[in-house]
């Protein structure tokens, strides 16, 4: 991931990749020239006005609070951190110090998920009932140095709350450890939002197929978004009145027109930067803060600790509102 963050950053407007620091060096020139380094104090002696946190997810913890020591703003990748306890330290020491820090949560980023968030936030689904994803794929090919639950479902359940504007009430879950590695790689989840919307996620990395599927279904049909090729369909909700009495005392839904949206696609990790960019320059909002980043990684060990204990968890009520690659603003 590191590297397509210094794809990015090397041709940002507005910035300048000073440098990389990753202790096993850069083989294939991933920095793009920028010097790369092996070490943090190397690191900040380039003089940095931010950085980007892309290493495994057991160091964002320990390289995020030393750039807040030192005054780095940070934007660090998802999840914030392996542990909720770790992502709320993250989240102390950058506040405390008065610095932008944000999480790399890019499925927000992704057109079809905006276009569903403004969709949504218009009204155009009516009361919404449910939302449903699935992630599943192959083993990736890099360190897992946590389960599926904290390295991808943290995808879903970040999306879920953002699209819907709702926090999470309560999650069971269910995991499977198959691949015979130390934390599961496949997770099923039924839990319910604060409004009462259900959802559902099946997330895992034992799948021969790649499939990045978002459904939210509510009064006036189901709305799809595949965040791989980032299209959004909706699907109405039928508004002719069917001839055929058995159907017609049904009361549910009758199928509609298909709609598929003609949206803009910008590459969602081109959008993040740009956002986080302004941001560091007190130009723009639009980030994921520490703040969601950690409220993310606690329904994560929720739906961990409910796999565990094979029990329905309520959730707390919400917290107030939420690298390799280095930039030195122009
Ligand atoms: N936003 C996304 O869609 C997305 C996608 C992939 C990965 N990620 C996240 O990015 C992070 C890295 O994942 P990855 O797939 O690139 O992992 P990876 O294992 O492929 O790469 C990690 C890199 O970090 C380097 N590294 C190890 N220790 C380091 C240290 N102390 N300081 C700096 N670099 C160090 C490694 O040498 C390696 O080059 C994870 O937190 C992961 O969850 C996010």
């Amino acid at each position: 991931m590191g590297r397509n963050h210094a794809r990015v950053l090397s041709s940002l407007d507005g910035v300048e990749l000073v440098g990389a620091m990753d202790p096993a060096g850069d083989p294939t020139g991933a920095a793009r020239g920028a010097p790369v380094v092996a070490t943090l104090p190397e690191l900040l002696a380039l003089g940095l006005d931010y950085a980007v946190v892309a290493c495994p997810t057991s160091l964002h913890e320990g390289i995020g609070l030393a750039l807040a020591a030192d005054g780095v703003c940070a934007l660090i990748e998802k999840p914030l951190a392996h542990s909720a306890a770790a992502a709320r330290r993250l989240a102390d020491a950058f506040d405390r110090a008065g610095l932008v820090a944000g999480v790399g949560h890019i499925e927000r980023f992704n057109p079809a998920l905006q276009s569903l968030r403004s969709r949504l936030e218009a009204g155009e689904l009516g009361e919404m009932f449910q939302v449903v994803t699935r992630r599943q794929g192959p083993f990736p090919q890099r360190i897992a140095d946590v389960g599926v639950v904290k390295d991808l479902a943290t995808h879903d359940i970040d999306l879920t709350s953002w699209v819907t504007g709702c926090p999470y009430a309560s999650v069971a879950a269910r995991t499977l450890s198959k691949s015979g590695r130390p934390h599961e790689d496949m997770v099923a989840v039924v839990g319910e939002l604060t409004n009462g919307t259900m959802v559902s996620h099946l997330v895992n990395w034992l799948s021969p197929l790649k499939e990045r599927f978002t459904a939210v279904t509510g009064e006036h049909g189901c709305f799809i978004a595949d965040t791989l090729t980032a299209d959004l369909t909706f699907h109405a909700n039928g508004a002719v009145a069917t001839e055929w009495e058995a159907l017609s005392n049904f009361r549910g839904a009758a199928e509609g027109d298909m709609v598929r949206y003609a949206i803009p696609k910008r590459e969602p990790l081109l959008v993040e930067h740009e956002r986080f960019r302004d941001a560091v320059e007190g130009k723009g909002t639009d980030i994921v803060t520490l703040e969601q980043g950690l409220r993310t990684v606690e329904v994560a060990e929720a739906v961990l600790d409910s796999a565990r204990r094979k029990a329905y968890l309520p959730l707390q009520s919400p917290h107030p509102p939420n690298l390799a690659a280095v930039t030195q603003r122009s």
